[in-house]
């Protein structure tokens, strides 16, 4: 694969070239592939054991008279803007290469920037981010998951990095941000020189803790111990804990390792993670020797963990917390099960992996110490069957058939394989109703859904909560645990919303019936609920507008009711960009979204409009009367 084009094709699809997989396997499907859109909500699906349990696993809509939006739905477009209600504003807070001090030079659309200016500005590709207010301060910790070449290389006639430099301001574009911000009355804008801004990079210090910390498969020659690594990158979705922490998520952490030797012997543990003689087209390998796997084969086990930061403490190290286990972690939502226990639940986004749950051994209580608390616990993957019912299945050295827990949590993918979780359609963020014990995922989409297995040769068969053959528009999972308690062996489970295109199609890819033309979208992403129980939705989809997309503009965010299954589209993003990342100021006045790589094929200028380079960006989305928003 000429990496030239990587900016063209998904993360999945390289890794899917890099390590093609068979073009068939044989399996069972569990149900027909070919059901009607009417036979799955009339409930093909629904009989049987589940029906006893007087649930559906489509869920029932019932047409409330009234509806919980305080917002008229708007249409979609294809407008280079970010499009809100009437009665909203939606303006910029921070951009892509905006200096976080006053001693830093403006970003310049003309050269994008430098290493040492990037290493000191707000970093590319926004996505997971969380507001968090500090005495009479608002620190937001945001996630710079990585950077378009087309965009941060854009001064360059091909889009590549040509020097050295180039490179480093690629690599410095990654990590994470936290900067304070404060509203003057007339708006949102970052503080520059506030001392708790900070930016934390690839180079960053980290420490190494939970299981895996010091495990032979963690040593490196530049860290005997194991427990000490530099830096974080390809954040995702994030995580935030009750204590006041803030969890970044390591996703496609493999794409940026390389080997400078031909036929070097890459393990099968590696391969399970992408991990491959070329990289994704970062360079990191140019100019630091650790990306190099053919010198340094043990440094791809030290990232794809759930890292987690203090943002009140610019000085504090961040901490890797492998319990968490190691795969491809979009997000980590945090929920206080009825005990005090901490529950974390988290998806593995690439197609045919699984849906995870972590759950502390200890119990949180205010004030008492909470370093354990994401250190000693255990872990589990999901199974769902086809009747609404599911279970977490726990990873022990045992269960995995491995040597320890320390390598339970470095290879958690191929452990979740040994227990037969159920392969999933790209779980993406978590997101837990705060006013219900229910907890939901976003499944974005898997084109391989019943004609490939995964990258660990687990069959893919249609049924359960990923219903539909080659699925392209994706669908929302959700589970309610047994008894409500988050630490329950079993829970039950619907899907809220199949998307898909009902102008287009009359089967299962018109999607469920709480889909129409009004509010039709594809591949939901980012997945959070705001404090009234309401589930917003952020899409991460095709945007050509065209054939099956047809009428479904640019990504988008719409807000979904549990109870009633109303969905209703809220905002719609510039050209060629993803809709990622919510949190909401302390006195939920203000909603910040972020708008992720407008413009990654070429065509936008958003925000800034004329010949500007296009920044991702987060927005501050306020109503005109001042009123609460979520
Ligand atoms: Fe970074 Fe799965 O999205
Ligand atoms: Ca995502
Ligand atoms: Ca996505
Ligand atoms: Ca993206």
């Amino acid at each position: 694969m000429p990496d030239s084009t990587h900016d063209d094709i998904s993360f999945d699809e390289y890794d899917e070239l890099v390590n093609p997989k068979p073009d068939e396997c044989e399996f069972d499907r569990i149900v027909e592939s070919a059901i009607s859109r009417r036979g799955i909500l009339g409930g093909t699906l629904s009989f049987g054991a589940f029906a006893m349990l007087g649930g559906s696993v489509f869920a029932n809509r019932a047409h409330a008279a009234t509806d919980r939006f305080a917002f008229q739905a708007i249409p979609t477009n294809t407008a280079d803007t970010v499009t809100v209600p009437e009665g909203f504003r939606a303006e910029v807070v921070v951009r892509w290469g905006d200096p976080l001090s006053s001693a830093g030079a403006d970003f310049d659309h003309a050269s994008r920037g430098t290493g040492a200016s990037q290493a000191e500005a707000f970093g590319d590709n926004t996505d997971g981010m969380e507001v968090y207010a500090h005495g009479d301060k608002v620190l937001l910790a945001v996630n710079n998951e990585y950077t378009n070449r087309s965009i941060i290389w854009g001064n360059r006639p091909d889009g590549k990095a040509e020097t050295d430099d180039d490179v480093l301001k690629g690599k410095m574009a990654h990590g994470l941000t936290v900067v304070e911000i404060a509203n003057d009355g007339s708006g949102w804008s970052i503080v520059k020189d506030s001392p708790y801004n900070r930016r934390v990079t690839p180079d960053t210090e980290m420490e190494i803790t939970g299981p895996a910390a010091g495990h032979a498969l963690m040593q490196t020659a530049a860290d005997p111990s194991g427990t000490r690594s530099l830096g974080t990158w390809n954040n995702c979705g994030n995580g935030s804990t009750p204590w006041g922490t803030y969890l970044a998520c390591e996703e496609n952490f493999n794409g940026y390792f390389s080997s400078s030797v031909e036929g070097v012997d890459i393990s099968p543990e590696l391969k399970r993670y992408g991990v491959s003689e070329k990289d994704w087209g970062y360079g990191w390998a140019r100019i630091d020797e650790r990306f190099d796997i053919s010198k340094h084969p043990n440094e791809p086990n030290r990232a794809g963990y759930v890292v987690e930061l203090d943002p009140r403490d610019p000085n504090s190290t961040p901490k890797k917390r492998t319990a968490l286990g190691r795969f491809k972690h979009e997000n980590a939502e945090v929920v206080v099960n009825s005990d005090g226990r901490i529950v974390v639940y988290m998806g593995d986004d690439e197609r045919g992996e699984f849906l995870y749950r972590y759950v502390s051994n200890g119990v949180y209580a205010p004030g008492n110490p909470t370093d354990s608390l994401l250190e000693d616990g255990r872990l589990y993957a999901a199974q769902f069957d086809d009747r609404g019912l599911g279970r977490w299945l726990e990873l022990t050295p045992e269960s995995a058939g491995m040597a320890s827990m320390a390598e339970v949590c470095i290879h958690t993918r191929i452990a979740a394989s040994a227990v037969g979780a159920t392969t999933m359609d790209r779980p993406e963020w978590v997101a837990a109703n705060p006013r219900a014990p229910e907890v939901y995922c976003a499944l974005t989409n898997n084109k391989n859904r019943g004609i490939k297995p995964n990258a660990g040769g687990d069959l893919t068969p249609v049924g359960g909560p990923n219903p539909r053959e080659t699925n392209n528009y994706g669908q929302v999972v959700r589970w309610w645990p047994g008894g409500g308690d988050h630490t329950a062996d079993t829970f039950t489970w619907d899907l809220f919303v199949m998307a898909g295109n009902p102008t287009v199609h009359s089967d299962a890819n018109a999607g469920s019936d709480n889909v129409d033309d009004q509010n039709m979208f594809n591949s939901p992403d980012g997945l959070k609920f705001d404090s009234s129980g309401i589930v917003w939705i952020q899409t991460d989809g095709n945007y050509s507008n065209a054939d099956g997309f047809a009428g479904q503009g640019n990504n988008q965010m719409l807000a979904g009711d549990p109870v009633t299954g109303e969905i209703r589209r809220f905002l719609v993003g510039p050209k060629q960009c993803e809709v990622t990342g919510l949190t909401w100021s302390p006195d939920k006045r203000t909603m910040f979204v972020g708008i992720q790589h407008p413009g990654e094929r070429g065509d936008s200028h958003w925000p800034e409009g004329g010949d500007a380079a296009p920044r991702s960006a987060i927005v501050a989305v306020t109503r005109e009367d001042g009123g609460i928003i979520g």
